[in-house]
């Protein structure tokens, strides 16, 4: 019999509350996403404050929950299984989370899964595309990471290939949005600017791509210093900074390392199926030259829509959904949040 699966996540400045069907065929239907988010609280800041985070969360999380509910048309007893957010992410927001999830949990008597915030990212495509082929690689570009998964099996063995030794792909993103005077988060502005600009005008560097360099990990610290040092030039000689120009180019650097590295982890591990998620999967230009590079190597390219890209609860749903059908181990009560949890651990045991 379909069972309901409700998925809570707050790793971060969203707090998501998504129900999901889990049919007898394992496959996974989206229900009800919905999300409230703390951007707008930490735009000033130029980045997330964990406390209002934290905060937001606590005052969010129930009004998301009976969003979710009344958007799917069912009540709380209809739910058989609840996922949460395990880790990683910052710990007083974990909490609000797991502490919100293990007492609706106790209150419905019902099994308690604690997962993987990087999993879920990957696990979401499945609501838009269907099973995912194993194995599959897994690029994976967000505000607080990056990194170049490999999945055997959603539900219990992903290993990690290579991740960012600095900032994370949006993290640079956010900070070059800063140095441009463009506002927080950074990606969409610099994605539209960039549109208007050449991505060749000015040659910003390739972190990590050196023959001496770990072939799959990243480095976006040099390329935003790169950034900050070029348009500081520009000002002290009294030049217009051409936004569009810089925006471009450097936005093209991002593309292009990111895509480089996952083609060739691909290649070497002999996948032929790539996932790309994260906030940073919703760029314009990534997605491009993914699809080309991809169609070049003869590897099918997935990137779910940029509303399941970001931050959201259906994702902890379907990766709950998909720890179910595979007959997991259920989350101890007394477990905590983990904000370094691993990657390679989908879900507590
Ligand atoms: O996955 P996400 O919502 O939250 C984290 O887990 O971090 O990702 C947020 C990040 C931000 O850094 C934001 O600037 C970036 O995703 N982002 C983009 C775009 N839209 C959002 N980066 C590049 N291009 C975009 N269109
Ligand atoms: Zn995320």
């Amino acid at each position: 019999m379909a069972r309901i699966i409700m998925g809570i996540e707050s790793s971060c400045d969203e707090t998501g509350v998504g129900l999901v069907r889990l049919h007898d065929d394992g496959t996974v239907e989206l229900l009800a996403d919905e999300v409230a988010s703390s951007v707008e609280q930490h735009a000033r800041f130029g980045g997330v404050v964990p406390e209002v985070a934290s905060r937001a969360h606590l005052e969010a999380m129930v009004p998301t929950t009976e969003r979710a509910f009344a958007t799917a048309g069912l009540s709380m007893s209809d739910v058989d299984a609840i996922a949460v957010t395990a880790g990683p992410g910052l710990a007083g927001a974990l909490l609000v989370g797991v502490s919100a999830a293990k007492a609706y949990a106790t209150a419905l008597d019902v099994p308690l899964y604690g997962v993987n915030h990087l999993a879920g990212h990957i696990a979401v495509d499945t609501l838009q595309h269907g099973p995912l082929p194993a194995p599959c690689l897994a690029l994976l570009v967000s505000g607080g990471h990056t990194q170049l998964l490999r999945v055997d099996d959603i539900a219990s063995s992903i290993t990690e290939l290579g991740s960012t030794v600095d900032d994370a792909a949006g993290e640079a993103y956010d900070k070059v949005a800063r140095v441009l005077g463009l506002p927080y988060p950074g990606g969409p502005p610099i994605d539209k600017a960039a549109r208007n600009g050449n991505p060749s005008a000015i040659a910003f560097p390739r972190g990590m791509t050196g023959p001496r360099d770990a072939a799959f990990d990243f480095s976006f610290s040099g390329l935003k210093t790169a950034v900050a040092r070029w348009v500081e030039g520009a000002a002290r000689r009294g030049e217009e900074i051409p936004v569009d120009d810089v925006a471009a180019s450097f936005q093209e650097a991002v593309a292009d390392v990111l895509t480089a590295k996952a083609i060739r982890a691909a290649k070497e591990q002999g996948i032929d199926t790539m996932v790309v998620s994260g906030g940073v999967a919703a760029n314009s230009r990534l997605k491009e030259l993914a699809a080309e590079r991809c169609a070049v190597a003869g590897i099918e390219l997935r990137v779910p829509r940029p509303r399941l890209c970001t931050d959201n609860g259906a994702m902890i749903a379907a990766l709950g959904a998909h720890v179910v059908a595979a007959k997991r181990p259920t989350a101890p009560l007394e477990f905590s949040a983990n904000p370094a949890l691993p990657v390679n651990v989908v879900s507590l045991s």
